[in-house]
């Protein structure tokens, strides 16, 4: 099961490459799709002038490919961002935010023109929310955030021993079926100490490359 999906990965992650336009600095995501992404970006590095990296540890692996990582604020407007998400719609709302990277995939996913989400079948769902929404809080918030959510029908949970690269903690909220993401998306990021909800409505992903048994299929919003 894990070999088969992991190959479903690997050749989204090949059919990514295509939205990578020639000398761009192309913005990437985090997890393992994204790092099956970033091997691919290794076989065309000479094509690209260099990456944004939504995480240390993306940072990490395309330098290990040789690949020049920029700081977004060098960069400016990037025409592609690149990154898988924990599940989406076919609304191409996404929950993201599993591997706790979710406040800088959402600043390079802003910053870019286009969001090419790579993902195995498995992500793929009609409702968003049985996996556990992340969201990044600032430390001293971390319990009146948590009560807010449980007024909101929801029940947080801190992630253990966790801290962002920024520097804050993450409560994964279990037991919501979210019906209307862009509202639930605006009404989290407007309680005090919120600084990311996983939630990715507002700016939903442009394009999907779902690996399937049947191969790669393209959907758009
Ligand atoms: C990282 O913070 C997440 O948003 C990832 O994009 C998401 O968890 C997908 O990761 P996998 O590709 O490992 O499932």
């Amino acid at each position: 099961m894990a070999m088969a999906q992991d190959e479903l990965k690997r050749a989204v992650a090949r059919a990514a490459v295509a939205h990578v336009p020639a000398d761009c600095i192309v913005g990437v995501g985090t997890g393992s799709t994204a790092n099956f992404f970033i091997d691919e970006l290794g076989k065309i590095k000479h094509r690209i002038r260099g990456a944004v990296a939504s995480s240390e540890a993306s940072a990490k692996r395309l330098q290990g490919h040789g690949i020049e990582v920029v700081s977004l604020n060098d960069a400016g407007s990037l025409p592609v961002y690149v990154d898988g998400a924990d599940e989406i719609t076919r609304h191409l709302h996404m929950i993201k935010g599993g591997g706790g990277a979710l406040t800088r995939e959402k600043i390079v996913a802003a910053a870019s023109r286009k969001f090419v989400c790579v993902c195995d079948a498995s992500k793929l769902v009609d409702v968003l929310g049985k996996f556990p929404l992340p969201i990044e809080v600032i430390p001293m918030a971390r319990s009146y955030v948590a009560r807010e959510i449980v007024a909101l029908g929801g029940q947080p949970r801190l992630r253990a021993g966790f801290t962002t690269d920024n520097g804050n903690l993450i409560l994964d909220v279990l037991g919501l079926s979210i019906l209307n993401p862009v509202e639930l998306e605006t009404a989290l990021n407007n309680i005090a100490g919120v600084v990311t909800n996983g939630l990715f409505a507002r700016r939903p992903a442009d394009v999907l490359l779902l690996g399937t048994e049947n191969g790669v299929q393209t959907l758009t919003a």
